[in-house]
């Protein structure tokens, strides 16, 4: 099965307006690369500035429901309508620092169907549970829990971020990440049938230049969720010609 890899930037609570000369960059770098697709995720502020310029942007997150009285909370809908195709959920810092649980994921990865959003639904252990043997129960677990009945390739994407590797500099070693693919990829056939053959799984966690292409040789990595460096062109692009 050959699936197209994806880079996905995720920018977190980084960027200002100012900001928009290197999404430029960035921008017009990803346009010459034809052979892996390449997103950005800026913070919701920047959506609608850095859409609709050719390189698909996405958001952080997003509320399950369409509107209502949420105060500070965005729906899929609002990031569809602001210029995004995609949608990070389940994020290991937003799961720490709000308390999501893996239905709330699915409830926002159902919201992000809805509004025609790619959902990009992340899991991953901590340092505890992998030094714990729990790695690939805790990542099932996530994954039972948070993917939404009926998903296909077109609409989710599997991000597995092991909450160790992320924003350390200490990227997952290369056995460690096929292990955990391969766990990932076994679940998605197990539930969705030839379908789950199809759906991506990226992994994020300190992911660089130097060490991308080692990562996208792993068999089941289909791309990249990539945090610091994808900040500049001048690390994205790299790793964007290492997918492709
Ligand atoms: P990092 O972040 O690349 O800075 O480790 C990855 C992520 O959290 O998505």
């Amino acid at each position: 099965m050959s699936r197209r890899k994806l880079v996905a930037g995720n920018w977190k609570m980084n960027g200002l307006g100012a900001s928009l000369a290197e999404f430029e960059r960035i921008r017009q770098a990803a346009a010459a690369v034809t052979g892996a697709d390449a997103l950005i995720c800026p913070p919701a502020t920047l959506i609608a500035a850095f859409a609709g310029k050719g390189l698909a942007v996405g958001g952080q997150d997003c509320h399950a429901k369409a509107a209502g009285a949420h105060t500070g909370d965005l729906s899929a809908e609002m990031l569809r309508d602001a210029g995004a195709s995609a949608a990070i959920l389940g994020h290991s810092e937003r799961r720490a620092d709000h308390g999501e649980t893996d239905s709330q994921v699915r409830a926002k990865a159902e919201a992000a169907r809805r509004a025609g959003l790619l959902a990009i639904i992340c899991v991953g252990e901590t340092l505890a549970q992998r030094e714990a043997g729990e790695a690939v129960a805790v990542v099932e677990g996530q994954l039972a829990g948070s993917l939404p009945e009926g998903a296909t390739a077109e609409g989710v994407v599997v991000a597995y971020e092991p909450v160790w590797a992320i924003g350390t500099g200490r990227a997952a070693t290369p056995a460690d990440v096929r292990e955990i693919h391969a766990v990932i990829r076994k679940a998605l056939s197990a539930r969705f049938g030839a379908e789950g053959d199809k759906i991506r799984i990226l992994y994020g966690g300190s992911v660089k230049p130097e060490n991308a292409a080692e990562i996208f040789a792993v068999p089941d990595v289909d791309g990249a969720l990539v945090g610091g460096a994808s900040l500049t062109a001048a690390q994205f692009l790299p790793i964007l010609q290492a997918a492709a």
